[in-house]
């Protein structure tokens, strides 16, 4: 009892610190340093008990198998925009650091919403429901977590009405995950191609069509094709119900059905948000 209450101190002296300390927040500036570079790491608190030997955990599996992170680490170099071949740049700063005075490091972010693993609210692609506030604070949660399907799709072909109708994917699946050759290209790791695989426009009418699929789970930071960018959009969120996840990691884990975990930030106002997916067996 007494080393919990000593544990919980420890814990509430590390929350005090970060959270009513004087920090001094500049506004990212680029000579400020990176604040995942060499000395990236983990966030331990200074009163931590065992300060030494801190090696942080890094995984993409947890509880030996079970749970499944499938959401991509962000990086400078993930793909971003279609208009550019740069990455994302730069997009974490540490204004205020220990090493310079400060009494605890406070990193800032500045971020593209639609980077990375992210999903895209109805506004994105119709301008009069983003008026309306059809945010990614207004997506159902109960479509974004619940029972899932990974499946492969054919490796030689966009995600046409003819591969849906292929995959035979039962009435009453709601949430699927789609994984193509842009898991096997690796393409979230490398510049921005306009070759990856999509839904085509006759793709995604048919699974709204034919299917009760609620939840669209690709492995591209687009779920359209490249040719049919907006049309297969347009065809996704037009009627509001179904939610369109983008980028997600995919990779070694084996066709099936999981639990799906996806929460995206509660952004009032964006159109799109990072989220974190995770897969349970
Ligand atoms: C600390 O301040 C120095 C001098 O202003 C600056 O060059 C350095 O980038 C700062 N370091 C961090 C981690 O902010
Ligand atoms: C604080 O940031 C510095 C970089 O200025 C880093 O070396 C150090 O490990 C960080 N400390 C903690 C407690 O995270
Ligand atoms: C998918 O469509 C894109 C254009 O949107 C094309 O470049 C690519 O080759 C197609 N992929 C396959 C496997 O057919």
């Amino acid at each position: 009892m007494v080393m919990q209450m000593k544990a919980f101190s420890l814990l509430l002296l590390c929350f005090d610190i970060l959270t009513f300390s004087p920090l001094s927040l500049a506004t990212p500036s680029s000579d400020s340093n990176n604040a995942y570079g060499d000395d990236s790491g983990y966030r331990s608190c200074r009163v931590s008990p065992k300060g030494h030997d801190l090696v942080p955990p890094r995984r993409e599996v947890y509880d030996e198998g079970r749970i499944f992170d499938i959401t991509h680490t962000f990086s400078e170099d993930m793909p971003s925009s279609f208009d550019t071949s740069r990455g994302v740049g730069q997009f974490l700063w540490l204004p205020s650091s220990m090493k310079n005075g400060s009494l605890a490091n406070m990193s800032e972010m500045k971020l593209p919403v639609h980077t990375g693993t992210h999903v895209d609210a109805p506004g994105h692609f119709f301008d009069h429901y983003f008026d309306a506030g059809f945010d990614v604070d207004s997506l159902d949660l109960a479509v974004l977590n619940g029972p899932a399907l990974l499946v492969d799709v054919p490796r030689d072909k966009n995600i046409t009405a003819d591969v849906m109708k292929s995959l035979n994917i039962p009435r009453g699946v709601r949430r699927v995950l789609f994984r193509t050759l842009n898991t096997d290209r690796r393409l979230m790791w490398k510049e921005f191609d306009s070759s990856f695989v999509g839904f085509m426009k006759d793709g995604a009418k048919w699974l709204v069509e034919n299917t009760d699929i609620k939840l669209v789970g690709i492995d591209y930071i687009s779920v359209a094709a490249y040719d049919d960018l907006i049309p297969s959009h347009l065809v996704f969120l037009e009627g509001r119900e179904i939610i369109i996840v983008e980028g997600l990691k995919l990779d070694d884990i084996k066709p099936g059905i999981y639990y799906v975990h996806c929460l995206p930030l509660r952004l009032r106002g964006a159109e799109g948000s990072p989220i974190r997916c995770i897969l349970i067996k």
